[in-house]
Order: structure tokens, then sequence, then C-alpha cells
């Protein structure tokens, strides 16, 4: 039997971090034995925002390709590719808008939520609005089975649903309809009990190094009712307790009752999370170390999944152009 098939991306921003570890990365790399996976770096998606800054990016995806390697996504077995690479993606995106309503684009959660809170960028802009049908081009170009996403993902995938149905309707039928496969949204806080985003500057990043490590875990807001050693601590309201909570659970309930009886201080908590989470990425800093000194393997690797990717791509628009009477 022919595995199914997935298709999911990341916007080359910044450096990942444990929260796209828990909310996406981690799933991914056990998704690529049960399906045929695309996994894509989504450089114009990251333009309509940062389009005033494109060095950035630039830089970004190469390093978002390391995040990748150093967790474990497999190049053997899995198609990592560019998005701008693919130029497939700007035709059927031109292409899925003739059929997208506006009223569809203009009520999306997401795109109203961003215009109203991000204020450090002016996305006021045609391409924003449209943000969504090229998020939709990139599924069904691959013909994607699945989304693995997290849930503030999932108004997109909705409407890429929608749009599937409104071609399918014109058209005749061509895609699947694509099912999300949904993340367990991480409970995983920033350093200063915000969500963990790039935006806030909060994020323990998977390529930090120990040193960077230690300050960092230092910083983080403890139970802010124990001022002093002795006093009784409330795990529950400390977001160093969900650190041990997640990535040091054989620990925590040992964490937990010493807390509750005012007995281990909080910098010796600390010290212990340093040295979990330490542990942890040491995997990740070994892979990617390993990465790191073979640039043209790595180039190679983008090469290779920018050509499987397009074969696909291509296949799949000479089905659509006839399709819309386009040849
Ligand atoms: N919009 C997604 C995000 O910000 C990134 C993305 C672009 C994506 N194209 C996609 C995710 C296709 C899933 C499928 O996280
Ligand atoms: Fe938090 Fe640990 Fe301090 Fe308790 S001992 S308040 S769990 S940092």
């Amino acid at each position: 039997m022919t595995k199914k098939r997935i298709l999911s991306g990341m916007r080359p921003t910044g450096p990942l971090h444990l929260g796209h570890w828990l909310g996406a990365l981690k799933n991914w790399v056990e998704l690529q034995d049960k399906y045929l996976c695309f996994y894509m770096i989504a450089d114009w998606h990251a333009l309509m925002s940062e389009y005033a800054d494109p060095q950035e990016i630039k830089k970004n995806i190469k390093e978002c390709l390391l995040d990748w390697l150093s967790v474990g996504i497999n190049p053997e077995e899995t198609t990592i590719f560019i998005q701008s690479a693919v130029k497939e993606h700007a035709e059927l995106h031109l292409l899925l808008s003739m059929i997208s309503p506006l009223a569809w684009l203009e009520r999306c959660p997401t795109y109203k939520e961003q215009l109203r809170e991000l204020k450090t960028r002016d996305i006021s802009t045609y391409a924003y609005l449209g943000y969504p049908v090229l998020q939709a081009a990139d599924i069904v170009l691959y013909k994607a089975d699945a989304v693995p996403v997290g849930k503030d993902q999932l108004p997109h995938l909705e409407l890429t649903r929608e749009i599937v149905r409104r071609f399918h309707h014109f058209y005749g039928k061509t895609f699947p309809e694509p099912e999300p496969i949904l993340t367990e949204t991480s409970k995983l806080m920033g350093l200063d009990n915000r969500k963990m985003s790039k935006s806030y500057n909060n994020f323990i990043a998977l390529a930090d190094p120990p040193a960077v490590i230690n300050e960092k875990v230092m910083t983080m807001i403890t139970d802010t009712k124990r001022v002093k050693r002795r006093d009784k601590g409330h795990p529950h309201l400390c977001n160093v307790f969900s650190y041990q909570e997640i990535f040091n659970p054989k620990e925590a309930q040992e964490i937990k009752d010493a807390c509750q009886r005012g007995l281990g201080g909080c910098t010796e908590c600390k010290k212990i999370l340093v040295r979990t989470l330490n542990k942890f990425l040491s995997g990740f800093r070994a892979k990617r170390k390993n990465w790191e000194i073979k640039p043209k393997k790595l180039e190679e690797i983008l090469q290779r999944g920018n050509e499987q990717a397009k074969d696909v791509a291509a296949k799949t628009l000479i089905d659509v152009r006839k399709k819309m009477g386009l040849s």
C-alpha cells in the first residue's frame, strides 16, 4: 500500500526553540515512519511580514535546515524543500485566488488577530490577506492527505478544505480534503511566563549552548510567593516546575515534595533544570555539529528536496491547468 502524504511548513523567521520542538517538530519526526512527508521552509510566507528585511530570511533558512536535521528530520526518507524554489506554488496560488471569496479571507480569525496585534510590521498588504490561499496551494500541490499543525493553524486548514471543495464544485474532484493532525498545544511558557515566542525574546533555542541555557534558566520567574528559602513553595504556580514536569518527569515528584515542604531552594531547583535541559539538548547539539561541518551536503539536501518537490508539483499543475481550461 502506498503511504499517505503529509505536508507541513515553518516560516524561517528566527531560531527554532523548545516551543517549536514540543508543538511541532517532535511530531514531525515521529510521522516520518508512517507517512510520506514533505517538510517545507515557507520563505514566501515569511516574506509576507518580513519583506523589509529579506536578508534575515536567507540566513534563517540555513538555520532552520540545521535545526530540523539536528532534531532528527531524516532527509533520506523525507522531502525537505524551500517554498520559493518550487515556482509552482506561485502559479497555484494565483489560480486558487480566482475562486477564493474575499469574504472568506477577511473573516479569517488569524488574519484579524494579526492585523490587530502585529504592531512592529505593516501587514495591511494585498499579499497578507492571501496568506491562507498560498498555504492552501502549498498543501494541495502535493495532494497531502494530512497536515500536522498546532491549534493556531486550524482556521487555515479549514479554509484549505473549503477552497478544495469549491475547486471540486467547478472543475471536478482533484485533491484529497486534507485532515489536520493536531499537535497537543504545548504547555511550555517562555522564560517570563508569557507564551514562548521569538517576538517576546523569552525562548530557549534548540541551538543554545550550555552557558546560555544556564544564564536563561537563572532568569526564570519562580513561585513569587516564595521569598525565603524556608518558605513553602507552590510548584503548580511555578514555571520552572512546568519545565521539570516536561523535561525531567522522573525527578518531578521529588522536586515537588521538596518545594512544598520548603526544603529545596529555587537556585538548586534551577540548577537541576539546567542539567536536565543540557542533557536533553546534547543529542541535538551533536547532530547539529555533524551537519555544520558538511555545508556541501546541506546544499545537496536542499537541491534534491527541491527537485523531488518540483516533480510532484509539476504533475499536479498539469492537471489543474487542464481542468481550469488553460491547456
Ligand atoms: N502558516 C504556517 C505557520 O505559520 C506555515 C505554513 C506555510 C504551513 N505553509 C504551510 C503549515 C502549509 C502547514 C502547511 O506555522
Ligand atoms: Fe519553583 Fe523549584 Fe523554586 Fe519550587 S523550588 S518554587 S518548583 S523553582
